[in-house]
């Protein structure tokens, strides 16, 4: 079968650095015939020394030679190219944020399902090694019914470019928070959360915010609690997950958890006398442990860290085969527009206005 030929639309750290990088290790699976990018000093890329070198967005999106635009340009402009893409009948791959509203998400999708296109948003880090063990755990069931989520990325630093700054749909929420909220949501489950937020901008330098805390919250579900932090100097587990069985921690290098089994225990009713000698409740609790160490090849993923290669050639894989081979998506529009969902709420409850040249 032949490679997909890909068209790259804004060829800086994702469009270079994640896409075209993950393209090259893809060979026989995807090309790059087309880079795009307003500085006429980004379009070009070793491996593919013939890829067609365009100073503006359309010329990829109507060039019959492309099949798939990847959309990696400033955030606002997503799911204006993305909607142009498709109505050209072209695949999308889209960077987060994949939109700032459902109203954009719908466009998307709306159009996508005209064109009869495949819609692929970039949420890589769904396939992060120490996510998916997390996953696993919590729905073997052994930690019991889950109680509380916390989910932190710290970080201690500053930053000055125009990922701060909200002509240019910047700002943390929906820079890394897109990567948090998935994963944020997933464990969450199919309840519609109520969402509080509170959004700060700490040290960068402009307008947009670097740190969140966002909560979570519906009858039966998990709290969860999600929180980026700038200000943060010490390292932190990016996982707290408690339930009525146990507790699971850690990070993307290493998880572990231990739990009870309590059918193993007697029976506790309610006792209303004053407990004999007056001691509190205690009882001996024997935890079962278990331990998830990443793999050695696995390239860290942590906050602020480039995307590892291993979650982004998975993405890859499943799109090639979606396109390709007709196979569901793993990472669906579908999925993500609740993710949009929750971030939207937080930007309105903050009154932040969303940028302009997305629909509302
Ligand atoms: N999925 C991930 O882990 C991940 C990581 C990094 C960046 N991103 C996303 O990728 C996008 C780009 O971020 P970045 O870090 O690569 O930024 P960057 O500043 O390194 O690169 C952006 C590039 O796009 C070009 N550009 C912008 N608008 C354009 C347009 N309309 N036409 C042509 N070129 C245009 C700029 O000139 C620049 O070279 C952002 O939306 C960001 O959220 C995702």
């Amino acid at each position: 079968m032949e490679p997909i030929k890909a068209g790259i639309i804004g060829f800086g750290r994702s469009g270079c650095g994640i896409h075209a990088n993950a393209i090259e290790n893809m060979p026989g699976k995807f090309t790059v015939t087309a880079i795009c990018d307003e500085l006429p000093d980004r379009r070009k890329y070793d491996a593919f020394p013939n890829a067609k070198a365009c100073a503006a967005a359309e010329e990829v999106i109507n060039d019959p030679e492309v099949e798939l635009v990847i959309v990696a340009t400033y955030n606002y402009t997503h799911a204006l190219y993305a909607r142009k893409a498709l109505e050209a009948g072209k695949h999308v791959l889209c960077e987060k944020p994949f939109g700032y509203t459902t109203a954009d998400v719908d466009s998307m999708i709306a159009a996508a399902k005209k064109a009869g296109r495949i819609l692929q948003p970039f949420q890589q880090r769904r396939f992060e090694p120490d996510f998916q063990k997390v996953l696993e755990i919590c729905r073997s069931g052994i930690l019991g019914k889950l109680t509380s989520i916390r989910i932190f990325w710290p970080g201690f630093g500053r930053r000055w470019d125009w990922q701060t700054s909200r002509t240019r749909g910047g700002g943390q929420l929906y820079n890394n928070g897109p990567h948090l909220i998935d994963h944020a949501v997933e464990l969450f489950g199919p309840a519609k959360p109520t969402v509080t937020a509170r959004l700060r901008n700490a040290l960068s330098s402009g307008d947009a915010e670097d740190e969140f805390h966002v909560l979570l919250q519906a009858e039966g579900a998990p709290d969860t609690e999600i929180i980026l932090s700038a200000t943060c100097a010490y390292p932190q587990d990016r996982w707290l997950i408690c339930g009525t069985a146990g507790t699971l921690r850690g990070n993307a290098e290493k998880l572990e958890w231990k739990y009870v089994d309590w059918s193993k225990y007697p029976e506790r009713p309610l006792d209303m006398v004053p407990l004999e000698g007056r001691c509190y409740c205690s009882e001996t609790k024997e935890f079962a442990t278990g331990e998830w160490v990443r793999p050695e090849e696995q390239t860290d993923t942590g906050a602020g860290a480039k995307p590892a290669p291993g979650p982004t050639l998975a993405l890859y894989e499943s799109l090639y085969r979606s396109i390709r081979l007709g196979e569901p998506q793993i990472v669906t529009p579908e999925q993500v527009r609740r993710r949009i969902e929750v971030m939207q709420t937080c930007y309105i409850q903050n009154n932040i206005p969303f940028p302009e040249n997305t629909l509302r």
